[in-house]
């Protein structure tokens, strides 16, 4: 090559190849926005509707991502009658700090009342302890992977594509879903699960209205009760037993469960679990419900006020103040252990 082509190609790349490079990065980077936080360069794949993303607190999406991993990892594909594959789910669920760290005291789970109806309180819904929404209910799910992020006002709403478990043994089921075909379809069919994190708080999470009319479904047919003896002779359904919720060594369990037997038979004298059952006659929403251990947990406390205010059972408590003092003991006993047994777990 000559000198004067080699210095002809030198003058090419530096007067003009050069500056095009450098105002096209110039540009790319303008493009970028204002404030390159975690959220917006590390999710943009998962975040959907960016321009709203402003409005929310981009920690909110951070903990999205976190969460939605911990599901996905937790509770993989596996045969959807698989209850070992079920209790490993329901155990890391439970035992996740990410989620323990994130859930408040008092969390909500329902059916969404339609597609783009995403404020927990539009849709019916029941009170949970955060510890047995994770342990029972959300373990009845198979989580396939690809979320979504969408932000809704304030709210960060992580889609999570799901499979139900819906050939698990009835006593593996929270309760029998089945005794509303709504409620049951609504489980079995549902594309996704919704979860709702405003403020650094996963407050809820809802089954999508979006259905899947092709899923294989299983036909169950309830038979009036709530709760029943297995072939074993065992107190069903299994999972709503305290030694279904706990650890095998938490050491409050057994009196725990004494303090629930002899509350809940005062309860059903007084009525409470007549009006505090899934079939909710009174359109309770949120609904609480008293008729199982692991439910009844949920307001303790609350319960116990209620009592004492004598504003519950409706209209005006419980009258004879013998049998109400009965009632406040029982209660403040059962408060008392559910605190304990929750506290050695780890809760809050
Ligand atoms: C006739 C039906 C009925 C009976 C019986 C009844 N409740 Fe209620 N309860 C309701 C309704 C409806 C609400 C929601 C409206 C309200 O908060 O007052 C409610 C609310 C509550 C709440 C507040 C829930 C929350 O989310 O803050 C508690 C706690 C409660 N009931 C406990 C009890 C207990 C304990 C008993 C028995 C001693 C009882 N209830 C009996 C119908 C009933």
């Amino acid at each position: 090559m000559s000198k004067r082509l080699l210095s002809i190609l030198l003058y090419l790349i530096a007067g003009i190849f050069l500056p095009v490079v450098i105002i096209w990065g110039f540009s790319a980077i303008k493009s970028l926005p204002p404030s390159p936080s975690v959220a917006s360069s590390q999710s943009s794949s998962l975040v959907t509707q960016p321009e709203i993303a402003t409005k929310v607190s981009n920690s909110d999406v951070v903990l999205a991502e976190k969460i939605a991993k911990v599901f996905i990892s937790a509770c993989p594909i596996a045969e959807s009658g698989d209850n070992i594959a079920r209790e490993q789910c329901a155990e890391k669920l439970a035992k996740n700090q990410i989620l323990r760290d994130s859930m408040p005291n008092e969390v909500r789970w329902g059916g969404q009342k339609e597609l783009d109806h995403f404020n927990l309180s539009e849709s019916k819904t029941t009170t949970f302890n955060p510890l047995v929404l994770r342990r029972l209910y959300l373990s009845t799910y198979m989580f396939i992977g690809e979320p979504k992020i969408q932000q809704v006002n304030n709210l960060t709403v992580v889609h999570l594509p799901v499979k139900f478990r819906n050939q698990l043994d009835s006593g593996f089921f929270p309760y029998p879903f089945w005794h509303s075909e709504k409620k049951w379809d609504s489980y079995q069919k549902t594309t996704e699960i919704l979860l709702m994190i405003e403020n650094g708080r996963l407050k809820g999470a809802l089954r999508s209205a979006q259905k899947d009319q092709s899923r294989q479904v299983s036909m169950r047919e309830w038979d009036g009760k709530w709760e029943w003896k297995g072939n074993d002779d065992a107190q069903n359904p299994k999972v709503s037993l305290y030694t279904s919720l706990f650890s095998a060594n938490n050491p409050h369990v057994v009196a725990l469960d004494e303090s629930y037997r002899a509350f809940e038979i005062k309860m059903r004298e007084h009525s409470c679990t007549v009006c505090h059952n899934p079939s909710n006659t009174q359109e309770m929403n949120p609904l609480l419900l008293l008729n199982y251990p692991n439910q009844a947990l949920t307001l303790r406390h609350k319960t116990l006020d209620r009592i004492k205010a004598k504003t519950m059972p409706p209209p005006k408590g419980i009258t004879d103040d013998q049998e109400l003092n009965t009632m406040i003991q029982l209660a403040s006993a059962f408060a008392e252990m559910g605190d304990k047994a929750l506290a050695y777990e780890g809760e809050k």
